[in-house]
């Protein structure tokens, strides 16, 4: 028969020529087209739920449809008329990948980190981790997409234990192969952070402050906005940095200075990758 001779690719495409020539037709035309395409489908839908009924009736009879539906064509089929659903993480993701790219326009990035139930746990990235309005945006836009698409999910949280990048502005995220070469500094292990206690690193002619808050990373230059004492022996005061100089206080979660307005620390781009975190100094 030559039907078994094509194999799955070639058929596909072969419907999508066929699809693609009738929507050139003109529009009475289409239109019968497109009946008949339905009625056809529909037909093949009638015979095909009867025949997954029958098999799931006995245990036999679901060992072989488990079997069949792994073939592509097979599971393409049934999929296609709505008898079997793709499962909730292949789901999640499609939807995960279709919002992707308006997050990376707004500076940020989500990745799905796994299913479970009717919970989806992500990981955030630029600008959409932290509490700015702009990442609370994001949050929102994710979480909505997944719950329209994927009724079944309820919750959409952040991943526990995973830390965050906490700075990353736009025009840098991205999923770089190297990160070495493609000019990121190796930092600390994650392991090495501990909540709001800055580690200093010194790379070359950059003395940094690394720290661990809020379940995000950032960096900063080493040193003091106002007359650019080193940072790394201030105190620390559940999440505000007190300069040893002068007493300047700064929010560990924005570089903020809460002492002088428009003062802040400088920040670098952060990710965390594999348990350590990388930056970007130039
Ligand atoms: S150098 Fe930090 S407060 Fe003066």
């Amino acid at each position: 028969m030559k039907v078994l001779e094509e194999d799955f690719t070639t058929l596909a495409e072969r419907v999508d020529r066929a699809l693609a020539s009738i929507r050139d037709m003109p529009e009475s035309e289409r239109e019968k087209a497109m009946e008949l395409k339905k009625s056809i489908e529909a037909f093949h839908e009638l015979a095909l739920r009867k025949i997954v009924r029958a098999l799931r009736e006995t245990e036999a009879g679901k060992e072989v449809l488990l079997k069949v539906v792994e073939d592509p064509a097979v599971y393409a089929v049934l999929l296609m008329h709505g008898i079997i659903k793709q499962d909730l993480f292949t789901r999640v993701a499609t939807v995960i990948e279709e919002v992707r790219p308006y997050m990376q326009s707004h500076g940020g990035d989500v990745e799905l980190v796994k299913v479970e139930g009717n919970t989806v746990y992500v990981r955030l990235n630029g600008a959409c981790s932290g509490c700015s309005l702009s990442a609370v945006t994001l949050k929102r836009s994710v979480e909505e997409a997944i719950k329209a698409r994927v009724p079944e999910i309820e919750y959409v949280l952040m991943a526990k234990d995973e830390l965050a990048s906490g700075f990353m502005p736009p025009g840098i995220v991205g999923a770089d192969v190297n990160l070495e070469q493609s000019g990121w500094v190796q930092g600390p292990p994650t392991s090495e952070l501990e909540e709001a206690r800055p580690v200093r690193v010194v790379h070359d002619e950059y003395d940094l402050l690394v720290v661990r808050v809020d379940g995000k990373v950032m960096a900063f230059r080493n040193s003091c906005p106002h007359m650019g004492l080193p940072l790394h022996k201030g105190l620390v005061d559940g999440t505000v940095l007190v300069c040893p100089g002068h007493g300047f206080r700064f929010d560990l979660t924005s570089g903020e200075c809460l002492t002088a307005p428009y003062v802040q620390l400088e920040p670098f781009p952060v990710r965390v990758e594999d348990h350590r975190v990388w930056m970007r100094l130039d």
